[in-house]
């Protein structure tokens, strides 16, 4: 019988914009709920695209992540009251929990040099979690502060890459930075457990070439690849879930088994 309490954490960057970060969180967590998981989605990107993916609808009044990260705010496990539901229609939605962000998640930047600043995120979080299965937490392209919170936060990391040479390079940086700075973090045994190609395009050389690039720097740990379809674009430009949109049953095919492994691999 499994000891664990809180859910598994597992951050998804790479040091790269664009890089299909945000795509594999919702998608991931979508292909999880679809698996009968309960699932979180925290929101560490000043953009929170994420969030607004995901249907909620900020009202800009609504604690955020944004706020309870302030110093005056934070207390342990503030994170528990600020779950928002999944503004979804699909049946596996209900298992889908967002902990949402604003723009001024941004403000917590430059909040950096306070005492145990970096602590912030994994004090908010401390039994906020404790009721999923899973809690996937979107990273912004920088390894700045916000990155270095949520670092703190996890057990595990998932690298998503678009297969071009800036992506690759973006996604080196992000497992080398892991490894630099766990230590840091107090985080010793965080990890990178796998790493995304999205966006895939066999007719081009330059994918084929950067993925088998991407089998020698990787191995065992690249996972399948999220071929390029103008559905996923649609989706996520309408918040939708997958079901909602026709011809998607390829890719939500593909989402599973990358969901399959995560829940293999951290079992
Ligand atoms: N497999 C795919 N095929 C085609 N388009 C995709 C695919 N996956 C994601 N996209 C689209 O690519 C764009 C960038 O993806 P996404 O927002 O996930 O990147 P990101 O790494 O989170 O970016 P940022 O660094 O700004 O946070 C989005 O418009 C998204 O819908
Ligand atoms: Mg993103």
């Amino acid at each position: 019988m499994s000891t664990r309490r809180r859910a598994r954490r597992i951050a998804i960057g790479n040091n790269k914009g664009g890089a299909k970060k945000t795509t594999s969180t919702v998608r991931l967590a979508e292909g999880l709920a679809a698996l009968g998981h309960t699932v979180g989605v925290a929101e560490l990107d000043p953009q929170a695209n994420a969030s607004r993916r995901l249907g909620w609808k900020d009202d800009l009044t609504t604690p955020t992540i944004a706020d309870a990260l302030h110093p005056e705010n934070l207390v342990d496990g503030i994170a528990a009251g600020l779950w928002q539901p999944c503004g979804w229609q699909a049946p596996y939605a209900s298992r889908i929990h967002v902990l949402p962000a604003r723009f001024t998640l941004q403000d917590r930047d430059v909040e950096a040099g306070h005492k145990g600043a970096w602590r912030r995120f994994l004090r908010a979080l401390k039994g906020a979690d404790d009721h999923l299965d899973f809690l996937l937490v979107d990273l912004q392209p920088s390894l700045g502060h916000l990155t270095q919170m949520g670092l703190a936060a996890v057990d595990h990391t998932l690298v998503t890459f678009e297969p071009e040479y800036d992506s690759l390079e973006g996604a080196v940086r992000f497992r080398d930075f892991v490894a630099s700075s766990r230590d840091d973090l107090a985080n010793e045994d965080l990890d990178v457990l796998g790493y995304i190609p999205s966006g895939y395009d066999g007719r081009l050389a330059g994918h084929l070439g950067q993925l088998t690039n991407a089998r020698t720097l990787f191995g065992d740990q690249l996972w399948d690849a999220v071929p390029r379809r103008s559905l996923l674009m649609t989706a996520d430009e309408f918040a939708q879930p997958l079901t909602d949109v026709s011809g998607s049953h390829e890719i939500r095919a593909v989402y599973e088994i990358l969901a399959r492994r995560l829940v293999e691999v951290t079992s």
